[in-house]
């Protein structure tokens, strides 16, 4: 019996990505696996029905979820869609372990093997499928257009008979992922860079991408690679340090995040009332509460003439190459499970086991399991 992968359409809203592309099944199919898509999965994201070859199409979402061993998503499973999937299976996606607790205990409690792309390790075995990464990057570029875009002056300088035009000034906060690629985007554009991260560890890749650090006498780097919270103190300093050069950006652009916590508050609207008219502040980390006190998720506001974006779903933006990024990734995570064209997963492999959220009736991330099932962190 072929290993069967079942692709529903995604269905929350504003959703463009799909979790696997032609290029992508056909590696699947050649390899015997047996593809079971929801009809028009692809239609969003620009690769429709008829360039997927060898798949089984079917209308129907329960109809596709019956069939499967694995499940390939971009967003979190429903409450509704866990319901379908059969008891003992496996879902591939995100899925925003510390969002909605009545998830996950519906995935435990049906007995699902959930892995969550947000929690793949980030080691050098793991890269190729670390979709926070691919995922990122493309927020990051992305953003940076929208900085361009929203701007009311040119990023590049230029020398025209009308003139001498000065580059646009753009601060970045947050030199992780997408904040690298949002400094390599907008120095694309010619305007002046300058970013600011609380790991000292950035200093080196922000210099190599032509952008200005800037120094804070603080430390923040943490397990993982990633930030730590920092001390209330270590806040206000760092606040006082940033005021100035927020104030004479032409654009900013915040990418700042702690994984599992809300985004660290770096712009007051005090620091946004010092900006000039006409500046702009993207704030790519809405999702999580957002960068700015300003922001509104979803929105454009407009505060006394500064321009405070903050974009859902960036990626989802570029739904083809996200999507074909995204899809590369569960390829690869899967690829680890796979052996002899039998789902042969050994649970003990660092990255599966990192990777599980749930399995055979049980949280396995262990600060997951804590918030839900009622212990504190
Ligand atoms: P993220 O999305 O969690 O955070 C974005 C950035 O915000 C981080 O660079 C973080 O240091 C920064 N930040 C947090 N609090 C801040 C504050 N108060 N002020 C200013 N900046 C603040 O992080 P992301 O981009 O997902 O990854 C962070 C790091 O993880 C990478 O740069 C890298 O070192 C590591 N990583 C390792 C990989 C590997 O080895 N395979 C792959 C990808 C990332």
């Amino acid at each position: 019996m072929p290993i069967r992968i079942a692709v529903p359409k995604e269905t929350v809203a504003g959703e463009r990505r799909v979790a696997m592309v032609p290029d992508v099944a056909e590696k699947f199919t050649k390899a015997g696996v047996q593809i079971i898509m929801q009809r028009n999965a692809g239609d969003s994201s620009y690769f429709p029905d008829s360039d997927y070859d060898d798949i089984a199409l079917v209308a129907d979402a329960a109809e596709v979820y019956a069939q499967a061993d694995v499940v390939l998503k971009v967003q979190p499973p429903t409450i509704d869609e866990i319901k379908l999937l059969p008891e003992g299976c496996i879902v591939i996606s995100f899925m925003q372990p510390h969002r909605e607790p009545d998830r996950i205990k519906a995935l435990r409690d049906r007995n699902i093997t959930a892995l969550a792309m947000e929690l793949v390790p980030r080691i050098s075995r793991a890269q190729s499928m670390d979709a926070l990464s691919s995922q990122a990057s493309i927020a990051g570029y992305k953003g940076a257009l929208m900085a361009a875009d929203h701007a009311a002056q040119f990023f590049p300088m230029l020398t025209t008979a009308a003139g001498t035009i000065r580059p646009a000034k753009v601060l970045i906060i947050g030199a992780g992922v997408s904040g690298l690629q949002a400094i390599a985007t907008v120095r694309r554009l010619g305007a002046m860079v300058e970013a600011y991260d609380v790991r000292k560890v950035t200093k080196e890749q922000v210099q190599s991408l032509g952008a200005k650090f800037l120094e804070l006498n603080v430390d923040a780097a943490s397990d993982g690679g990633y930030a730590r919270e920092l001390t209330e103190a270590e806040k206000h300093h760092e606040r006082d340090m940033l005021a100035n050069h927020v104030s004479a950006a032409t654009a900013v652009i915040t990418t700042a995040a702690i994984p599992g916590r809300v985004s660290p508050r770096l712009i007051s609207t005090a620091m946004v009332e010092r900006m000039r008219p006409g500046a702009v502040i993207i704030d790519l980390a809405s999702e999580g509460g957002g960068n700015c006190e300003l922001t509104k998720a979803g929105e454009t506001v407009n505060h006394n003439g500064v321009i405070i974006h903050g974009p859902l779903n960036v990626p989802s933006m570029l739904p083809v190459h996200a999507s074909e990024m995204y899809s590369r990734n569960l390829y690869n995570l899967l690829q680890i499970m796979i052996a002899d064209g039998e789902l042969k997963p050994d649970w003990e492999d660092e990255v599966l086991a990192g990777s599980t959220l749930t399995r055979a009736g049980k949280i396995m991330h262990e600060p997951t399991r804590k918030v839900v099932e009622g212990e504190q962190p």
